[in-house]
């Protein structure tokens, strides 16, 4: 054993050995230099001597990018890697302050200083120009090409944007992959991802996973000075999504586009340009949470009227499929179903059919009583007997209703009782079929859709055989949202590309999922740390939809028979609604498990979605966060704190509230024998009164949480109750 360990050791050294940073403090030379408006963040560009524009970048005087080159290699001729001058720089400094129709706070300030520099490419005749944006959290910065007479329309054969690392620092990634993000993330050194990549690829992956060193975007870093650094891409329209392939000898990333089907990665016509790639940097963790970078580099709302769109929270005919308890599909028959061939009428109903009008009413009703905007419904429409699709033709119109879902009593029934019904589309891969459908679709079902792409583990979409992530399921994404956006609807992406920002400029994409949710509780799951990371990497780009909530963690609602259990205490999942910020907030969990738990349940009722307020009062990626949030047009906080696998204590100071007021709190906090394995379910709760002045220490458990509310005392609560302790 010692033998082994030894020889590890060595492996490690000779490791260490082979991977040589040049010494790079000093500043790349007769280099354009601008700083944030703040001045702690510094951004050096220039050429290398073969004419490669290069980028650098320091954060309060730490270098966080070693110099990095910039370019693309086209199909056709030696591309924009090379033989480039300065041409021409332009400088400007903007400041705004806008209000986002949802969000984690009503106001976003937008601040940056802008470096434009045009490179010109002699040799060829061309140019283009790259725009840097320099802000107190980070840079953004993108290719431009403007019209010209020798770049007129190109196809790209990878672009080669360099993020050069300063040292082996701590990564928190998911492997690289074309089709999904629906992975555990795991924590490594960056030399050590190759040897973890191979364990780090579960069986639902895709399969299309580029290199043994391809990571995807947001990747968090955190160097072993302290700093935190995130790389992803905001406004990612018309263009591939980026991935980043570590070489890991040099410690430096690079680009990756997502190829199409033929193993090209952008067809670009003049002018054009790329998305954003982002650098958010800072010395305290919560300061990266807090980042509204993304946001910031996308443009601004494009429709006039937002008022049809409103924050939801919902109810749902979904987990119970998913834990394998009932039925999407109607039928146990399978006669090759053919789209408008098979008479649902004549086939045998399975008995097992979630999407029923009784059980659906039972929701509404439950909705009504508790507050829920909207019930989900999955399976109300013909076709789930051959989702994979064997038959001939594509089986979903999205339309056509089961014989036992009677969609026009339905939405009439939630009319009455105040609550809208929320349709689920499955494209199952067939995103042409899809397409022809959409429009008919959302002309008959003027409601908020809940609108899952693709299955994730079909690695290609029929029938073009394309990523789920290249650019031509790019434009698809987006043609969706915008055509949903003239039938005022809002969509909730599944397994579409990750986000990116583009709820500024369209806020009718109110949801996405785009990586590991809480489906994959039932199927085996998620690791501790999952949701302590999401806010650090998949929530860069914008909210999603994890769906939190379930509070039978032991899944016993599905009777005896041996199944696993969700990977959290009934309280962390409490807390999920504070620390994973979505307008679309899910209960998620079966009606019967809310009865069970009807008194933590009180807390997923009172919970807001919408927030003029936000902060992040501890965090750490991959270990534990708390959050404080001011619900939208009150003065009411909600507050929530997770760990990983360690147990913590969390140390509050409510300072955040106003001194001038007395608050009700009432916390749900893991009972003192709660263990996410052993005793998920242990819970307490408190009640009394609190001030600005007040203090708590609130103890988690093993993947535990808490969830605190903290609501204006009335006369009568100032008599009636005690101080918290
Ligand atoms: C995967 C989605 O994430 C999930 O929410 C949905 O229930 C299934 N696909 C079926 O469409
Ligand atoms: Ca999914």
């Amino acid at each position: 054993m010692r033998r082994l360990y030894s020889r590890l050791a060595m492996c490690l050294l000779a490791l260490m050995a082979a991977i040589h940073l040049p010494a790079q403090d000093t500043a790349l030379p007769q280099a354009e230099s601008t700083a944030s408006p703040n001045g702690e963040v510094v951004l050096n560009v220039s050429v290398t001597p073969q004419g490669a524009p290069v980028y650098e970048l320091f954060y309060k005087g730490k270098r966080v990018l070693r110099p990095s080159t910039l370019g693309l290699e086209l199909k056709k001729d030696a591309g924009l890697m090379d033989g480039f001058s300065v041409a021409h720089v332009q400088r400007s400094t903007f400041d705004e302050t806008w209000r986002p129709v949802w969000g984690e706070v009503a106001e976003i300030r937008n601040h940056y200083n802008e470096l434009a520099v045009t490179f010109d490419q002699k040799a060829q005749g061309r140019q283009i120009l790259i725009r840097f944006r320099v802000f107190d959290d980070g840079l953004g910065f993108r290719y431009e090409f403007p019209l010209q007479e020798k770049l007129n329309y190109f196809v790209i054969k990878e672009e080669h944007t360099q993020f050069a690392m300063t040292g082996d620092h701590t990564a928190f990634w998911i492997p690289g992959d074309y089709d999904t993000q629906e992975y555990d993330y795991t924590e490594s050194k960056l030399t050590e991802i190759r040897g973890l990549m191979e364990g780090a690829i579960d069986e639902n992956a895709s399969q299309t996973q580029f290199s043994p060193t391809g990571v995807q975007t947001s990747l968090q870093l955190k160097t072993a000075d302290g700093l935190y650094i995130n790389l992803h891409e905001a406004a990612l329209v018309d263009y591939s999504c980026m991935h980043l392939n570590l070489d890991d000898k040099n410690l430096v990333f690079e680009s990756w586009l997502t190829p199409d089907a033929q193993g090209w990665k952008g067809y670009m016509q003049a002018p054009c340009k790329s998305p954003w790639r982002t650098v958010i940097v800072s010395d305290d963790a919560r300061e990266i949470l807090a980042s509204k970078m993304t946001l910031n580099l996308n443009d601004p709302c494009a429709y006039d009227d937002t008022s049809w769109i409103k924050p939801v929270k919902y109810v749902g005919v979904w987990w119970e499929m998913i834990a394998g308890k009932s039925t999407w599909a109607y039928t146990d028959e399978y006669p090759s179903v053919q789209l408008g061939k098979t008479d649902y009428r004549k086939a045998k109903p399975n008995g097992r059919h979630a999407a029923n009008n009784e059980h659906v009413k039972a929701y509404i009703d439950f909705a009504a009583k508790h507050g829920m905007d909207q019930v989900l419904v999955e399976g109300w429409n013909e076709g789930w007997e051959d989702w994979f699709g064997q038959s001939k033709d594509y089986v979903f119109d999205f339309v056509t209703p089961y014989p036992d879902f009677d969609v026009k009593m339905l939405q009439a029934y939630a009319q009455s009782k105040g609550v809208r019904l929320m349709m689920h589309h499955e494209t199952s891969g067939s995103v042409r079929n899809y397409e022809r459908h959409m429009e008919k679709a959302y002309h008959d079902k003027e409601d908020n859709i809940y609108h899952t792409q693709n299955r994730p583990n079909l690695a290609k979409l029929r029938p073009r055989e394309e990523h789920h992530y290249g650019q031509w399921m790019i434009n698809h994404y987006l043609y969706a949202v915008k055509k949903a956006g003239e039938y005022k609807i809002c969509v909730n992406g599944h397994e579409a590309v990750r986000p990116t920002g583009l709820c500024r400029t369209y806020p009718n994409l109110i949801g996405n999922e785009s990586a590991r949710g809480t489906e994959y509780e039932a199927f085996g799951g998620s690791k501790p740390h999952h949701t302590t990371l999401l806010p650090f990497t998949r929530l860069i780009g914008g909210p999603m939809d994890y769906t939190p909530g379930i509070l039978d963690t032991k899944l016993e609602f599905m009777g005896d028979l041996p199944h696993g259990q969700v990977q959290t205490t009934l309280c962390k999942q409490l807390a999920l609604y504070v620390t994973l910020y979505s307008p679309l907030q899910m209960a998620a969990d079966v009606i019967e498990s809310y009865e069970r738990f009807s008194e933590p349940f009180q807390f997923i009722e009172d919970v807001a979605v919408d927030w003029d307020q936000s902060i992040y009062l501890e965090a750490e990626p991959g270990d534990y966060i708390t959050a404080a949030r001011k619900a939208k047009g009150t003065n009411n906080w909600f507050v929530g704190g997770i760990t990983d696998e360690q147990p913590r204590t969390a140390n509050l100071s409510l300072d955040f509230l106003d001194a001038d007021k007395t608050y009700v709190a009432t916390l749900y906090a893991d009972g003192k024998d709660a263990d996410y394995q052993t005793n998920p379910t242990s819970y307490q709760i408190k009640k009394g009164l609190v001030t600005s002045k007040s203090k708590l220490a609130v103890r988690l458990a093993r993947s535990g949480g808490f969830a605190l509310s903290l609501i204006e005392a009335t006369p009568a609560d100032k008599k009636g109750l005690k101080k918290l302790k």
